[in-house]
C-alpha cells in the first residue's frame, strides 16, 4: 500500500518540533517530506510555508504541517495558496473540527504558545479525523475560489 505523504516545514522557532514529528509520524508509516529549516539560525517563515503548500498542491502530500513561534505567520503565507486550506490550531477540539468542517490540509502550529506534548496532541486529532462532505463541500469550494 502507497505510503500517505505529508510535507513539514518549519521557521528557526518551529525546527525542533518538526523534527520530532517528522521521527513520529515517519514510526507511524507516513512518509515525510522534509522542507527545512533545521537549524535554530534565524529565517523567514513565508519561504517554508510556500514549499509545504507546493508539496500539497503538486507533488501529491495530503497533507502540510507548519510549525513557527505563534503559527500566525506560517497560517497568513499558506492561506495566500490556492487549493490551501491552512488552520492554525492551539487545541484538539479545533482541531478536529477544522478537518470535518473545513477539509483542512495544512496545520499550523506555535512552538512559543504550545509544550510539544500538546502539539503532538493536536497533530493526532488532525490526522485522525475526516471531512464531513455533505453542506460543507459547498462552503469549501467557495473557500477555494476566493484565491
Ligand atoms: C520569529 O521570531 C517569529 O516571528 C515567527 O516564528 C512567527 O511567530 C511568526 O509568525
Amino acid at each position: 500500500m502507497e505510503k500517505i505523504k505529508i510535507a513539514l516545514g518549519a521557521d528557526h522557532a518551529g525546527y525542533a518540533y518538526k523534527a520530532k514529528f517528522i521521527e513520529y509520524l515517519t514510526s507511524l508509516g507516513y512518509e515525510c517530506v522534509n522542507c527545512g529549516t533545521d537549524s535554530a539560525e534565524s529565517v523567514d517563515y513565508p519561504i517554508y510555508a510556500d514549499k509545504v503548500c507546493k508539496q500539497v498542491t503538486d507533488e501529491g502530500c495530503k497533507f502540510g504541517i507548519l510549525i513557527c513561534g505563534t503559527g500566525i505567520g506560517m497560517s497568513m503565507a499558506a492561506n495566500k495558496h490556492h487549493a490551501i486550506r491552512a488552520a492554525l490550531c492551539g487545541d484538539v477540539e479545533s482541531a478536529k473540527l477544522t478537518r470535518m468542517h473545513n477539509d483542512a490540509n495544512v496545520l499550523c502550529l506555535g512552538a512559543r504558545i504550545i509544550d510539544y506534548d500538546k502539539a503532538k496532541e493536536i497533530l493526532d486529532a488532525f490526522l485522525g479525523q475526516s471531512f464531513m462532505g455533505e453542506h460543507h463541500i459547498r462552503r469549501v469550494k467557495m473557500l477555494d475560489e476566493l484565491i
